[in-house]
């Protein structure tokens, strides 16, 4: 089983690598030869694009590079796929990840699926754009506790980096590029075309009779819809929802503040240094959410059984006030909350990516779900 899906990805890879080396020599690098580069998502709103960061294909593929490759990380071991994984649902499927040298973090590594629509990057909002987010991990001594000048000497001295840089920016071989490339890489993992949006189209057999139950659950009674807002069921806002967490003074000393806080992950306050953003995070898009357990902020519900549980029964916030509109007692009976289960499996989408040929020698240890590989039509 893992062998055929091996099998796939590794087809699919090659062809969608050949496809651009074609591009490269044949065609000039355009969004609009491979739309795939550039997508449009049908019945999502377009992927947000910068102006001063066009999409092209080539720029893509070395965005793509860069994204899986371990050398960006002070011990070679680490690379952004390492916590946002394609075999993981973009994420890593820990609770908290792990960075170099098994340093670990202090909360959960989101999905990079449809990352590219929201406004803010990181639970907490730290971050306005995907480029600006990028520069971050290479440095962070518990990601990849590297240094950029070392990065752009490693990527000067490889020839293959070279010729990318060249063709795409110039031969400008800077964090800034380099940044620019990932972020147009990211843009192309979108999700769209789950069983909910082709019944939203009209085929009513996309979506099973407990998945229109829970549907009907999601935007009536259990009054999810408001926050999770379709298309996308993201918002451009932070809530305190009441998450339960356990005292992390390694990660979350909050020194200098009330001694009750120490221990706890404060959120959106790091921010804005607002009172009312106390223990609020980002609102997360529910594309895909079957493919990214655990959940939340800080990975604390291993199941979605466990998230719908807690929506059932919220208990008080261990910081700040609970957001006033959020239901705290559902009053779902169990086969209402599995059909809101059911519900968020029909959120799961096709997907553009894939999982390049040189890392397959990590995927025979990975769970490969056969979603993430599924081909373009
Ligand atoms: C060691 C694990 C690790 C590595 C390596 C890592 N990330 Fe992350 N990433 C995380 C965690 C954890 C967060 C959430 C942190 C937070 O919100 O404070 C995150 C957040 C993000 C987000 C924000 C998503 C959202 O929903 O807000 C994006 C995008 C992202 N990472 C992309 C990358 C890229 C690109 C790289 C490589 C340059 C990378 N990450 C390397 C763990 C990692
Ligand atoms: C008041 C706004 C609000 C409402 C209502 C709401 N959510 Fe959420 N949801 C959030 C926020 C904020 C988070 C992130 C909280 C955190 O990490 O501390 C979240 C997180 C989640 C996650 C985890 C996402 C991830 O990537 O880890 C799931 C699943 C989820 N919500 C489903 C639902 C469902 C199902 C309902 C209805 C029963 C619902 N939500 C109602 C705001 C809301």
């Amino acid at each position: 089983m893992i062998m055929a899906a091996a099998a796939t990805v590794m087809l699919l890879s090659i062809s969608a690598v050949f496809a651009v080396q074609t591009s490269a020599t044949q065609i000039s690098d355009t969004d609009m030869v491979y739309p795939k580069y550039n997508p449009k998502p049908k019945g999502l709103p377009p992927v947000p694009i910068p102006a001063d960061n066009p999409q092209t294909p080539t720029k893509v593929r070395l965005g793509e590079m860069l994204y899986f490759d371990p050398m960006l990380s002070s011990d070679g071991t680490i690379s952004c796929a390492s916590c946002h994984h394609p075999a993981f649902g973009f994420g890593d499927g820990e609770r908290v990840s792990d960075g170099v040298g098994g340093s670990e973090g202090g909360r959960n590594a989101p999905t990079v699926y449809n990352a590219a629509y929201y406004e803010t990057q990181f639970w907490d909002g730290r971050a306005l754009t995907l480029e600006e987010q990028a520069a971050g991990p290479v440095e962070n001594p518990i990601e990849m506790a590297n240094t950029w000048d070392n990065v752009v000497m490693y990527l000067k001295s490889d020839r293959e980096y070279t010729k990318l840089f060249n063709k795409v920016f110039g031969g400008e071989i800077t964090k800034d590029t380099a940044t620019k490339a990932i972020a147009s890489y990211e843009r192309t993992v979108i999700t769209w075309d789950s069983p909910y949006d082709r019944y939203l189209a009209g085929d009513e057999t996309a979506m099973t009779s407990a998945q229109t139950a829970g549907m009907d659950l999601f935007f009536g009674k259990a009054s999810c819809g408001g926050c999770h807002a379709p298309p996308l069921f993201l918002e451009s806002a932070f809530g305190n929802i009441g998450v339960p967490q356990t005292k992390d003074t390694t990660h979350f000393p909050n020194e200098g503040m009330d001694d009750m806080l120490a221990g706890y992950d404060l959120g959106r306050v790091y921010v804005t240094g607002l009172d009312e953003d106390m223990g609020r995070f980002k609102t997360p898009g529910l594309r895909n959410i079957e493919l990214t357990a655990p959940y939340m902020h800080n990975g604390i519900f291993a199941t979605l059984e466990e998230v719908i549980a807690h929506y059932n029964m919220v208990p008080d916030p261990v910081v700040g006030e609970l957001e006033e509109d959020l239901v705290t007692d559902l009053g779902l009976t169990e086969e209402e909350q599995a059909q809101l289960i059911e519900f968020l499996k029909a959120l799961t989408g096709r997907t553009y990516s894939y999982v390049p040929d040189d890392i397959q020698m990590e995927i025979s240890t990975l769970l490969l779900s056969e979603l993430l590989v599924r081909p373009l039509e």
